[in-house]
């Protein structure tokens, strides 16, 4: 099966917020499986690669193979590895359903396959999960990560940002995908075969509070609404009309104005452990 349309598309405000993740922020589960300089990892859905040039320069003798199906974002990700000196990884257009196609992939071949809010992009997450299972080696570990849209949670409570959530889970539904996948990712490691006992799941938050952050997240939100991908598609499917999706904007515009503004993204996380 091939990958499907990426909902959000790769605009600047989009990659804006993927440029700000790093391990830290983003992998924490994937921290204390670091330890070994000399891991091979492969970043499934790479992205701009900040969170992937990171992981690298964490195992200084290993090596990162990172693989996105778009060319223009793995040209990015070439150039931010560039820009920070890391040389032990190597970035590829290439989609997981299709890793037979790229050099240096086979089966068993990692330490360590990692995605990071990929799998609510993918119409077959399960499929997905399996194919990341059969390219790790035995005593390796597959982790994820993914958001559940449907536990976002806010402070105060601002008119329309009920009607942003509701849109947003109803355009990532109609194109098949789930945007609450992170609450069920041990399910669907389970129904890949990892036994229950295999599998660690956690939960971590991004917490966006003070003006700087608010900023950052609500800004991009109110860019997203009316300029990714996600305005062509709400409009396309009939969920929303132009003038929606711009009083959606101004709605993250106003949350962002609240002084005593908070917003919580809550990302579940496996690890699992092949044997
Ligand atoms: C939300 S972005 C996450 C990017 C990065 N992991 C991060 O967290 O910054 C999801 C990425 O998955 C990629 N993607 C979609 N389908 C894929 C597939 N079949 N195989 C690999 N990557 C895929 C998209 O192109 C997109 O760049």
């Amino acid at each position: 099966m091939s990958s499907g349309p990426y909902l959000h598309g790769h605009h600047a405000s989009v990659l804006r917020s993927h440029s700000w993740r790093t391990v830290e922020n983003s992998c924490p589960h994937l921290i204390p499986y670091l330890s070994n300089p000399s891991l091979k990892i492969l970043d499934v859905g790479c992205g701009p690669g900040t969170i992937t040039v990171d992981l690298a320069s964490r195992i200084p003798q290993g090596f990162v193979l990172a693989i996105d199906p778009s060319a223009e974002v793995i040209e990015k990700a070439r150039k931010h590895a560039e820009e920070q000196g890391v040389k032990n990884v190597r970035f590829e257009v290439g989609d997981i359903f299709n890793w037979k196609a790229l050099d240096g992939v086979q089966e068993g071949g990692f330490d360590v396959v990692h995605a990071h809010q990929v799998l609510q992009h993918l119409q077959d997450p399960l499929g997905a999960l399996k194919e990341m299972r059969r390219l790790t080696k035995v005593g390796g570990i597959v982790a994820i990560r993914d958001v559940d849209y449907s536990a976002m949670n806010w402070y105060p409570e601002v008119d329309g940002m009920r009607k942003w959530l509701d849109l947003y889970i109803a355009v990532a539904k109609g194109i098949k995908c789930d945007p609450n996948i992170g609450k069920r990712l041990h399910a669907v490691a389970m129904e890949a075969g990892f036994p229950r006992n295999d599998i660690e799941a956690s939960v971590a938050a991004w917490t966006f509070s003070t003006p700087e952050e608010r900023a950052f997240w609500c800004g991009l939100w109110a860019e997203r609404t009316v300029q990714s991908e996600f305005k062509h598609k709400a409009i396309e499917s009939g969920l929303a009309t132009e003038a929606d999706l711009q009083a959606i904007a101004e709605t993250w515009r106003e949350m962002e104005k609240k002084k005593d503004g908070w917003f919580a993204v809550i990302n579940g996380q496996i690890v699992c452990h092949v044997k």
